[in-house]
């Protein structure tokens, strides 16, 4: 994946998630580093597979990836990380002559389920859901994504 390769020692992606772990140095949930995008890349590749679309490996690698990149920004401004890391993906990915499109708008929506609209969008949000844990988590009685007192399901 010639393209994975080059964006993984892009200076601005290297910056945002160095941005990304200064702000989530003493976050005691769920952080948004390498291992979380990562994570989202081969949960959404077996995902894609499961569901049999046809979505190019690369492509799904890139889009989880880059998910996240702005996470730094949301802490530090309260703007919508999603987005945020639409953006800033754009920059990197017309920087490497990668067709932006379809990525930016699958990052754009990955917060929200009503504003998924396309496959590569819909696995994004179910893989980016599915990494986490938190059936695990010792931190889960004051996690917001369990505030209504939820109980976590399977996670893959
Ligand atoms: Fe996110
Ligand atoms: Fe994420």
């Amino acid at each position: 994946m010639k393209n994975v390769e080059k964006l993984l020692v892009h200076p601005q992606f290297l910056t945002y998630m160095a941005l990304n772990s200064e702000a989530e140095r003493d976050r005691i949930f769920c952080k948004h580093d390498f291992s979380h995008l990562f994570d989202v890349a081969r949960v959404a590749y077996c995902m894609a597979l499961e569901r049999n679309l046809a979505i190019p490996k690369e492509t799904m690698y890139l889009t989880a990836l880059l998910h996240d990149i702005a996470k730094w920004k949301q802490y530090k401004t309260g703007a919508d990380h999603a987005v945020e890391s639409s953006t800033l993906a754009r920059e990197i990915l017309q920087d490497l002559t990668i067709e932006a499109d379809e990525i930016c708008e699958a990052i754009r929506t990955h917060r929200k389920a009503h504003l998924v609209k396309t496959p590569l969008g819909q696995i994004l949000y179910d893989s980016d859901k599915a990494v986490r844990p938190c059936i695990v988590c010792p931190h889960i009685d004051t996690c917001k994504n369990f505030r209504n007192g939820e109980k976590p399901t399977f996670t893959y």
